[in-house]
């Protein structure tokens, strides 16, 4: 079959690599793409948001199958403007609908649900521009750091940690005054949790679910864990300190529950369940949920991934999942970001890329790149993803991190400690 993959960053180009291989896939389309995705299908350019784009695209490519990559179209309601026109809703659409797709889409949405689910997840409240003074007073007693979170899609930035009342106040009223926009009209104050993070990610029909490899994502700039939050630099598969005990607790009380609770809220999702979990002593919480797959952990997690792709989405589409047995190597896999200078700030494009014929041992995992004139150029703050997958997991380590230094481009910043701490 056709496939249409929308997207452009390295989770997308894992995609591309895994369905690429699938004896499933005839043509292969990529809109946008990236400069390395050409190697896998087909770039189309083309806004992802633009659905009717999307629709003219799938009709003239005779496409069979879509998968969404980020967030944006989901929550938008790209796979509500399939299933209601009659000439394209029988294509299948890797992706929630837009009922679904809030449990990203909308924070609090997110906290109620918990709630009425009995999901473990951090105490919170939600406040609006009418309710400031409440929001005012329930900070001042609120212990600190406090976590303060616009309700909204805010490009990753509409997370705070405040270590200060007064500070959390000011920005209380600062994000219902418009600080993130439209996304910031319902805010959540949130108990801050201390523990460490990790991903857990699931591939639901609606009615059954497959859980895929687990991955630890790095989003700190810095060495160490230190500096501004990024999309994330670095990530690996599996995570050491989450053994079979503590997946199984997860399993039992986060991915049933939650499964089963969007059946109960009568919520149809084909598509992927992302868990952003803190463990606090032995306990997992949910600290967010996303619609999709993570970035940059995707990168870590395809490539264990043994079964074919295409026979998995094929299931969720049938709701056939509780058939599907997914193959997942025991192989210890480590993605390296290479990020531009200045990344998560300012930072300029068009930058020469060189070296990835050098590298050794790794994936190479195209994100923010272009290709012009046959030449490879920066295109974005997150470049490159180098992904090893190695028997043991300082191999997988070491492989990556030196991987990434044979790569170069003006300005080139990558981190050298990705998943050392673990081992
Ligand atoms: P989010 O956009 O919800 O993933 O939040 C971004 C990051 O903020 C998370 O990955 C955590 O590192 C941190 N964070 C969010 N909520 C909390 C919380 N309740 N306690 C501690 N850290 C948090
Ligand atoms: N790596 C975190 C995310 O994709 O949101």
């Amino acid at each position: 079959m056709n496939i249409l993959l929308l997207g452009s960053g390295g989770r997308e180009s894992a995609f591309a690599w895994k369905i690429s291989q699938s004896e499933h896939c005839s043509q292969l389309f990529i809109a946008p793409g990236n400069g390395g995705t050409g190697a896998y299908g087909k770039n189309v350019p083309l806004n992802i948001n633009d659905f009717e784009a999307v629709k003219r695209l799938v009709t003239k490519e005779n496409i069979q199958m879509v998968v969404v990559g980020p967030e944006e179209p989901l929550v938008k309601g790209i796979h509500d403007f399939f299933t209601n026109d009659p000439a394209i809703a029988h294509i299948p659409v890797i992706g929630p609908k837009k009922e679904g797709a809030i449990l990203e889409g909308s924070k609090d949405f997110s906290k109620q649900f918990m709630a009425r689910h009995g999901i473990p997840t951090a105490s919170s409240r939600s406040f609006t521009k009418e309710t400031l003074a409440e929001g005012i007073a329930y900070l001042q007693d609120h212990a600190l750091p406090v976590v303060l979170k616009a309700d909204g899609l805010a490009a990753g930035k509409g997370v705070l940690i405040l270590e200060n009342t007064a500070e959390a106040q000011q920005e209380l009223e600062l994000m219902l005054s418009g600080k993130f926009g439209e996304a910031g009209t319902t805010v959540v104050i949130e108990e801050f949790l201390t523990g460490i993070e990790l991903s857990v990610f699931v591939l639901t029909d609606g009615e059954n679910y497959v859980i895929l490899p687990e991955a630890k994502d790095y989003k700190r700039i810095g060495q160490g864990d230190t500096g501004l939050n990024t999309g994330g630099m670095g990530s690996v598969s599996p995570v050491p300190f989450a053994d079979e005990a503590f997946l199984s607790q997860i399993e039992q009380s986060i991915i049933i529950p939650t499964v089963e609770g969007l059946k109960k809220d009568g919520i149809d999702y084909t598509g992927f369940i992302f868990f952003g979990l803190i463990k606090v002593g032995d306990k997992p919480y949910v600290i967010e949920y996303n619609c999709r797959m993570g970035d940059p952990e995707t990168e870590s997690v395809i490539p264990r991934i043994e079964s074919d792709l295409v026979e998995l989405f094929m299931a969720a589409a049938k709701k056939n999942l509780d058939n599907f047995t997914l193959q997942i190597s025991d192989k210890r896999a480590a993605t390296v970001m290479i990020v531009a200078g200045g990344y998560p700030g300012d930072y300029e494009k068009g930058k020469a890329i060189s070296g990835i014929e050098n590298v050794r041992e790794s994936l190479v995992f195209h994100a923010g790149t272009s290709l012009e004139g046959g030449i490879v150029k920066t295109n974005g703050g997150r470049v490159i993803a180098v992904t090893s997958l190695q028997d043991d997991q300082f191999q997988a380590l070491q492989s990556a991190t030196a991987d990434a230094a044979r790569i170069y481009f003006d300005g080139k910043y990558f981190r050298e400690d990705i998943g050392f701490d673990l081992i």
